[in-house]
């Protein structure tokens, strides 16, 4: 018997900031690290999703690679046989169901994807691409090829995986049973049981999260930071008048933010780091404490980033590709079958 799939695309980028770091790439490390064996892991970069809204095509390939890296320089056990990571563009199934998926969707339900929406608002007419549109048909064939079960995306991708579902539904219930249904939603939440809650905030402006569309950057640590620099921004932290070090949300965001970004990066609880500190009111000392954590954090990851076995990275990824070829096919055989491409099996 073969084992159950869990699946997610790893849309990063060189951009990367402690808070995607925290909130996205560690648990998501941490998942794949501790369910390969009882599961199938497959994680892999939706090249292919790139360019559906212009992009630099001379940089593509090199952010790719970089976004793999990065991944195993956060932690991910490339060693692990369960573990299959790789690029979608290399597979070529994921283009051949797309499009057989796509004649059996409604113009009307992509129209109605608030991704799409969003995304081509923001767009001259003329430079919103049908992949634009299409996207989360690809994002369907992707799922479906692996028959994942369990799909690990954040919110603004929660539609989209509702659409998988009815698209597999809905070639289930006309062809018979071709794909694997994903979980719904809510149940995957409950598998998960990641804190959605952690925001880690921007260090100059403790209102809003920490984001790389901050265009002045000033509040925002990126992983590719200089160290010092890094600690800098830190030391310029947006604090508050009240004079002492409370766990206060609303009244001392500046603060609980420090200390929060304290507790994740010395792996201790919030309310550790909190007791330590509470009622001392130097904030100077708090930063201090900080930027000296941010800096040797960001030295450390920035060496573990050089310090990747590329041979070995190359090796785990055409292997991984191999593998996902032979089971992707499979599915995508039983696909063309139903719909008269080849001879019924
Ligand atoms: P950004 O706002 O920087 O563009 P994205 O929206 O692309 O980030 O988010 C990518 C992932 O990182 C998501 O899973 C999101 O929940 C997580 N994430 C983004 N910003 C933060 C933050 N400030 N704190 C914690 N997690 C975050
Ligand atoms: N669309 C996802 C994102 O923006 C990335 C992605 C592509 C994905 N295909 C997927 C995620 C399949 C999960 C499963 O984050």
């Amino acid at each position: 018997m073969s084992k159950p799939v869990i699946l997610t695309g790893l849309r990063a980028n060189n951009d990367l900031h402690i808070g995607n770091y925290f909130g996205a790439l560690l648990p998501m490390v941490d998942m794949a690290n501790r369910r390969a064996g009882e599961y199938q892991i497959n994680l892999f970069v939706p090249d292919l999703h790139s360019f559906t809204t212009p992009i630099d095509h001379a940089a593509l390939y090199a952010q790719t690679m970089h976004n793999i890296k990065i991944f195993a320089a956060a932690g991910l056990d490339l060693n692990n046989p369960h573990l299959y990571m790789y690029r979608q563009s290399y597979v070529s199934a994921h283009s051949e169901l797309t499009w057989i998926l796509d004649c059996f969707t409604g113009f009307g339900e992509m129209s109605r994807m608030t991704q799409f929406k969003d995304k081509s608002g923001k767009l001259d007419e003329n430079r919103i691409s049908v992949g634009l549109f299409n996207y989360p048909v690809l994002m369907a064939a992707d799922i479906l090829l692996y028959n994942a079960t369990y799909v690990p995306v954040g919110e603004d991708q929660t539609q989209h995986l509702e659409f998988t579902r009815d698209i597999a539904e809905r070639m289930n219930s006309r062809f018979g049973q071709l794909f694997t249904v994903p979980k719904p939603v809510a149940e995957q939440h409950k598998f998960f049981g990641k804190d959605q809650g952690l925001r880690i905030k921007d260090l100059a402006d403790p209102a809003k999260k920490m984001s790389k569309s901050d265009e002045t950057g000033k509040g925002v640590i990126f992983l590719g930071d200089d160290p010092a620099i890094a600690a800098k921004k830190v030391m310029s932290a947006t604090t508050d008048s009240v004079g002492a070090i409370r766990y206060d949300r609303e009244n001392q965001p500046g603060i609980c933010n420090l200390l929060q970004i304290l507790a994740l990066l010395s792996g201790r609880t919030v309310q550790d780091v909190a007791g330590e500190w509470d009622g001392k009111t130097r904030y100077g000392d708090l930063k201090k404490a900080v930027a000296e954590q941010v800096q040797s954090f960001l030295t450390a990851f920035q060496k573990r980033l050089s310090d990747i076995d590329e041979a070995a990275l190359h090796a785990k990824l055409e292997a991984s590709e191999s593998t996902m070829r032979t089971q992707a096919d499979k599915t995508l055989l039983s696909v063309q079958q139903a719909v008269g491409l080849r001879p019924a099996a």
